[in-house]
């Protein structure tokens, strides 16, 4: 099975890549890297010996995001991307609301493994 994670270099995106990894299934990232890193990346592929492929890309960005998971088949998305500083979000409720639901949006509006025809969302 083939999972994308959206946020995956971020802290609870690389220890989830990490344990999917280590129980054999592949894993895709989609970041925009910034809050992550691709060093999150690089000490998760060699914790676990296995290689991930990180993509990189605004997912709030809709034409960008289309391009960039264009040929990325998976099978299932975990959804971790997203602001979260409490302060700011209170500063600014509309960014965060519009940031975080539109770069939920997008991942869900692409298709999952369309090999199969069918995918977990
Ligand atoms: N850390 C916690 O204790 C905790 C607890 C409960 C829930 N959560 C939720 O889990 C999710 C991930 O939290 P985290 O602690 O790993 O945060 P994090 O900031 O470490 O990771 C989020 C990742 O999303 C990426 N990102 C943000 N906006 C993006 C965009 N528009 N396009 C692409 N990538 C984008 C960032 O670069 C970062 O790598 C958040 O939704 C958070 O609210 C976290």
């Amino acid at each position: 099975m083939k999972v994308l994670i959206t946020g995956g270099a971020g802290y609870i995106g690389t220890h989830t890549a990490l344990v999917l990894l280590q129980n054999g299934m592949d894993v895709v990232v989609v970041d925009d890297l910034s809050e992550g890193s691709a060093e999150g990346i690089r000490r998760v592929q060699d914790l676990a010996a296995r290689q991930v492929r990180l993509v990189v890309t605004d997912l709030t960005d809709a034409v960008a995001t289309e391009l960039a998971l264009s040929g990325v088949d998976f099978d299932a998305v975990i959804h971790l991307a997203g602001v979260k500083a409490v302060g700011d979000s209170v500063l600014h409720p509309v960014r965060y609301f519009r940031q975080n639901l539109d770069s939920l949006l997008r991942p869900t509006g692409h298709r999952p493994h369309r090999g199969h025809g069918s995918g977990q969302v």
